[in-house]
């Protein structure tokens, strides 16, 4: 039989034991395909580069800051005394050379000390506010970022099957970590200078105009040439942006996919090709790095140019005010630094930019992932199956296709009766998981329905339905913990005594008894500790311990030797007594034990019977028989 491999590809092989991929116990899809399930984030390169926030981020947003309102509102009257403490330091200094100076010459130093005395408070009030403004607005972050991260992982656990196969792990790993991080580094180092920076051109442009319109008029329009110069700079910054997060996703997808696949790119001797790729990504990157600080560098200098330009027309229209009596020299002082003032913030929002772009675009993937919904939402209100499930399977009309150009059942109709073990073999991607996966509700069917003891999947509560269908996939996952643990996933209520009666009963309790701690060994990062064959035992005893209606194995022997097989093999007639068992083999050994055959070709049933009255028919199955008899010569 054609897809008869029970020696996987490399690539398979390094599937299994990546850290990235993390594939789940009931998916036989993700087992197959995830080593390509790198951090690919190319299609997602397109995203919308700038600082203007999409809906779904601004709702995002603001249901993250919802519950911290009132901290948020002592934060902006932190921020009016620290701006207004700064503020005032150019008008103190107005004062003082207008009239505390001529005071301490006319002999009277009472003025100039309360100058002083002024002057000193606005810098300690200044400098304790900007300390309070910073432990807040910490606080404040921390607890956003970890409801941030919390919502991050509690939603895309919750998501279902299909979302997980388009949407890798690495990519879901992204969110979580450098996403997020991407958030708190401008939340924590940027917030505070960007509030300021935005408060202090504000404040400064309407009390220049307010101090003397002419002068403030002059400094306000050098808006215009700034104006100018920032769209430039945006623009270009957002282009070169662009093509440095598609610079750096390909350096990326490049490594990952070049770690991931290691065993295969050293079985197949691919190093010097990888070499060249990544050498010529990773330069790509490094060019739009310097493109950026190239940008800066013209943009940074050109507001300072305009800054001075501005400030020496100031001095010499001031200069000529005051000739003409119409402005004091203390407060042409105060006018000057006011300007200066403004635009240091300028130049600090320069550099933001680009951690904004970056935070923008983070919280703009973030808030995707957590608007999509699940594919097989859990009914509102479901129907409940009985205490005892009988397990009577039916797929009425059933079309399915996981892309609506290719149909994978083009119309599907079956009825398994309870307790019956049925056997479905076929050629590879005949639609054999695709089957499985759909009875355990992975999928949905596209039309017509599926249903256990009469009632829809879909009507049926989640908790209701792993109750009824259990699927043991060719690869058990194991979780990091001991191997009595990783059985009692099966019923998290089981007793100890329990845990090891279902470990006898599928014949494991021999081989897990002589590991170091016997049930107690931890089996290691997804079971590392252990074979793929005994990874897989521990897999049936965790099946056999959650009881199930319906027990879906798909190749879950394959990976077995033909002892362990035959033990298995032995183990599942007593298992399968009272259960409806649907077992999917290439294996004609574990077939044969069926109570009904069902030969499936391009998603359709195509011989449907007894395993004896196929062979007497003379069919597609009698000559899988025959040729596995003939191997066995
Ligand atoms: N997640 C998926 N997205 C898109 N197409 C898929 C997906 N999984 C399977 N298919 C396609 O559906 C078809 C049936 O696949 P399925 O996994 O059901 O085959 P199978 O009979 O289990 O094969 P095998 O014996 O190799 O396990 C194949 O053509 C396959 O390419
Ligand atoms: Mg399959």
């Amino acid at each position: 039989m054609s897809g008869q491999t029970t020696t996987p590809a490399p690539d398979q092989v390094s599937a299994a034991d990546d850290e990235w991929l993390p594939e789940s116990d009931f998916s036989a899809a993700a087992t197959d395909e995830s080593w390509r399930g790198v951090a690919t984030e190319d299609e997602e390169v397109s995203v919308e580069v700038g600082v203007k926030l999409q809906s779904r981020s601004r709702r995002l947003l603001g249901s993250l800051l919802r519950p911290h309102l009132r901290t948020l509102l002592v934060m902006v009257a932190i921020a009016v005394v620290e701006q207004g403490s700064y503020l005032a330091g150019p008008l103190v200094v107005a004062y003082g050379i207008n009239s505390a100076i001529p005071a301490l010459v006319a002999g009277n130093g009472a003025p100039l000390t309360w100058t002083a005395i002024v002057y000193l408070t606005a810098g300690v009030l200044n400098a304790l506010s900007r300390a309070a403004f910073t432990r807040v607005g910490a606080r404040v972050t921390q607890a956003v970022m970890v409801d941030l991260r919390e919502r991050t992982f509690r939603h895309s656990q919750s998501l279902s099957l299909e979302f997980h196969e388009k949407y890798t792990s690495g990519k879901v790993i992204s969110r979580l970590s450098s996403d997020v991080e991407t958030l708190q580094e401008l939340a924590a180092e940027g917030l505070e200078q960007l509030a300021s920076s935005v408060l202090s051109i504000l404040v400064i442009s309407v009390t220049l105009v307010v101090y003397d319109v002419e002068l403030g008029l002059i400094a306000l329009a050098a808006f215009l040439p700034i104006f100018v110069l920032t769209r430039w700079y945006q623009k270009r910054s957002q282009a070169i942006y662009r093509r440095s997060r598609s610079a750096i996703a390909a350096t990326i997808v490049q490594f990952a996919e070049t770690m991931n696949g290691i065993r295969a790119v050293q079985a197949f001797r691919r190093e010097s090709k990888n070499k060249a790729i990544f050498g010529r990504v990773n330069g790509d990157y490094s060019k739009a790095t310097g493109d950026s600080l190239v940008a800066l560098a013209i943009y940074t200098p050109g507001l300072r140019l305009v800054g001075n330009i501005t400030l020496a027309v100031v001095m010499l229209v001031g200069a000529g005010r005051v000739i003409d009596g119409s402005f004091q020299i203390g407060d042409l002082a105060a006018f000057l630094l006011y300007v200066r003032r403004m635009y240091d913030p300028l130049e600090e929002l320069a550099y933001f930019y680009n951690g904004l772009q970056s935070a923008t675009a983070a919280l703009e993937k973030i808030s995707g992932l957590l608007e999509e919904r699940p594919s097989v939402p859990e009914p509102a209100e479901p129907t409940a199956l009985a205490d005892e499930i009988d397990g009577a399977v039916r797929f009425s009309d059933v079309t399915f296709a996981y892309n609506p150009r290719t149909p994978v059942l083009p119309r599907f109709d079956l009825v398994v009766p309870a307790g019956q073990t049925l056997a479905v073999v076929g050629a590879t991607g005949a639609g054999k998981s695709t089957l499985a996966k759909l009875l355990s509700r992975f999928y949905d069917p596209t039309s017509g329905s599926v249903t256990l003891d009469g009632v829809d999947l879909t009507d049926l509560s989640t908790a209701d339905l792993r109750r009824g269908v259990v699927m043991v996939t060719q690869e058990s996952f194991l979780f990091a913990g001991t191997v009595a643990d990783n059985i009692a996933l099966g019923r998290p209520t089981a007793t100890r005594a329990e845990i090891e009666a279902a470990a006898d009963a599928i014949g494991a309790g021999e081989f897990i008894r002589l590991l170091p701690d016997g049930f107690d060994t931890d089996v290691r990062k997804r079971g590392g500790r252990l074979s793929a064959g005994q990874r897989q035992l521990v897999g049936f005893a965790r099946a056999f311990l959650a009881d199930p209606a319906v027990l879906i194995l798909d190749e879950a022997t394959a990976s077995l030797d033909i002892p362990s097989e035959r033990a298995v093999q032995h183990a599942l007639k007593s298992i399968l007594v009272g259960r409806t068992a649907v077992i999917i083999a290439h294996r004609l050994s574990t077939v044969l034990i069926a109570d009904r055959v069902l030969v499936m070709e391009a998603g359709r049933i195509v011989e449907d019977g007894s395993p004896e009255e196929l062979i007497a028919d003379d069919g597609h199955f009698a000559g899988l028989h025959t040729a596995w008899r003939d191997s066995l010569v």
